[in-house]
C-alpha cells in the first residue's frame, strides 16, 4: 500500500479568495497547497478591467507577503458591456488570463453578470481569436427550471450552441455537476474541459436535509442526485485531460450561511488535496491524481507545469469545526491523507 504520495505542484482552477479580512483569512489556505490558482472576479464591485484586476493581484499579494510562492492568475468578469479591445489588451499585458461568464442572477454577485450571451458576440469573437479561455457558470436562471435542472438546461439550450457558433473558443465549464454535463465535455469536437470540485465527488444533495437543513453543504450549482455524483466521478478520475482540479471554495462568514437565506458556497481550500485524494483513492486511481491536479490544467490554458513537488501521507487528519469565522468542508470528519509540503 503506498504511503507517501509526491506529485508535481499542482494548481486550483477556480477559487474564490474574496477581499479584505477574508481575503486575509482565506488566502494562506489555497497558497500553501498550490502553486497557481485562477481567481474568481466575483467581488462587489466586480472585477471587470485591467487596473481593477491589478489592484486586486496586489492586494492578495500582499495579503499573502512577500516570501510566498504563489501565482495568483486573474480573471474579467464579463457584464452586458464588457470591452473586447480592454480583454485583448489586459490577456496581452499579461493581467488576465480568461474572462467568466456569470450568466446574470445565477449565483452570489452575479447581479452584473450577463443578461443574454448574444450581448458578448464581438467578446466572444475576440477570446476566439487571441485564443483567451472563457470559464463558465453553466446554469441557466429561468427560474420556472427546477433547480436541479438547470446545468443539464445549460448545456443544452447555451452550451450546444456556443460551441457551434465558435468552433475554436477555448471553454472550461466550471464546476460541473451532472451526467450530461460530464458527458458534453468529454465527447465534444471543440477545445473544452471542466473543473470539478471536491464536494460534488464526496456528497449528493442528501447531505443537504440530512437530519435537517444543512447550510454547509449549500453551492451552486447545489449537489446533485447520487448518480450524478457517480458520472462525475468518473469523468475525474477517467484520465481524461479535459478534467481538472478546481475548488470552487467560496467562504461565508458563518452567519451568512446559517441564515433565514444562507449564501452558497463552501470553504474547502484547508483539506482541499486530502479531500480529493479520498475520492482517488476510493476510485484506485492514485495512478491518474498527479494529471488531475497537475497537468490537464495547464496543459489546456497554455501555461508550463509547474517545478517542484508537494507530498501527502498517510496520516489522520481531523478538520477543525471552525477555521476563523467560517466552517470548513468536513468539518469534523477524519480524513486519511495529511499534505505535509
Ligand atoms: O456556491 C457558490 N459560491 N457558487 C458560486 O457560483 C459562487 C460562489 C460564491 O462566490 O460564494
Ligand atoms: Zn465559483
Amino acid at each position: 500500500m503506498t504511503d507517501r504520495l509526491t506529485i508535481r505542484r499542482p494548481d486550483d482552477w477556480h477559487v474564490h479568495l474574496r477581499d479584505g479580512a477574508m481575503l486575509q483569512a482565506v488566502a494562506g489556505h489555497t497558497a500553501r497547497q498550490f502553486a497557481r490558482a485562477i481567481i474568481m472576479p466575483n467581488l462587489t464591485p466586480p472585477v471587470t478591467g485591467i487596473a481593477m484586476a491589478q489592484a486586486y493581484r496586489d492586494r492578495i499579494r500582499a495579503a499573502l507577503g512577500e516570501d510566498v510562492d504563489f501565482m495568483p492568475l486573474m480573471t474579467c468578469y464579463l457584464t452586458d458591456h464588457s470591452d473586447a479591445e480592454e480583454i485583448a489588451a489586459g490577456h496581452a499585458a499579461g493581467v488576465f488570463t480568461a474572462c467568466k461568464l456569470y450568466p446574470a442572477h445565477a449565483t452570489t454577485n452575479s447581479a452584473h453578470g450577463v443578461t443574454d450571451i448574444l450581448r458578448l458576440t464581438t467578446v466572444l469573437e475576440t477570446l476566439q481569436r487571441i485564443g483567451m479561455p472563457l470559464l463558465i457558470h453553466g446554469e441557466v436562471t429561468d427560474r420556472s427550471i427546477d433547480i436541479f435542472d438547470r446545468e443539464a438546461v445549460f448545456v443544452e439550450r447555451v452550451l450546444t450552441p456556443l460551441t457551434r457558433d465558435y468552433p475554436a473558443l477555448k471553454i472550461v465549464l466550471e464546476h460541473i455537476t451532472t451526467a450530461e454535463a460530464a458527458a458534453f465535455v468529454a465527447e465534444a469536437a471543440h477545445p473544452i474541459a471542466a473543473t470539478i470540485t471536491p464536494q460534488h465527488l464526496l456528497i449528493n444533495r442528501n447531505a443537504i436535509f440530512d437530519g435537517g437543513l444543512r447550510p454547509h453543504a449549500y453551492c451552486l450549482p447545489v449537489l446533485k442526485r447520487e448518480t450524478h455524483r457517480l458520472a462525475v466521478r468518473r469523468a475525474a478520475v477517467s484520465g481524461s485531460p479535459r478534467f481538472f482540479l478546481g475548488t470552487d471554495s467560496a467562504p461565508h462568514v458563518v452567519g451568512a450561511k446559517e441564515s433565514g437565506c444562507g449564501c452558497a458556497g463552501i470553504f474547502n481550500a484547508p483539506f482541499a488535496l486530502e479531500a480529493y485524494l479520498r475520492v482517488f483513492e476510493e476510485e484506485n486511481a492514485l495512478d491518474r491524481f498527479e494529471g488531475f491536479a497537475s497537468e490537464h490544467g495547464a496543459r489546456f490554458y497554455g501555461l508550463p507545469l509547474n517545478d517542484g513537488t508537494v507530498t501527502l501521507v498517510r496520516k489522520a487528519v481531523t478538520v477543525p469545526d471552525r477555521i476563523g469565522d467560517v466552517v470548513p468542508f468536513l468539518a469534523g470528519e477524519t480524513l486519511g491523507w495529511r499534505f505535509e509540503g
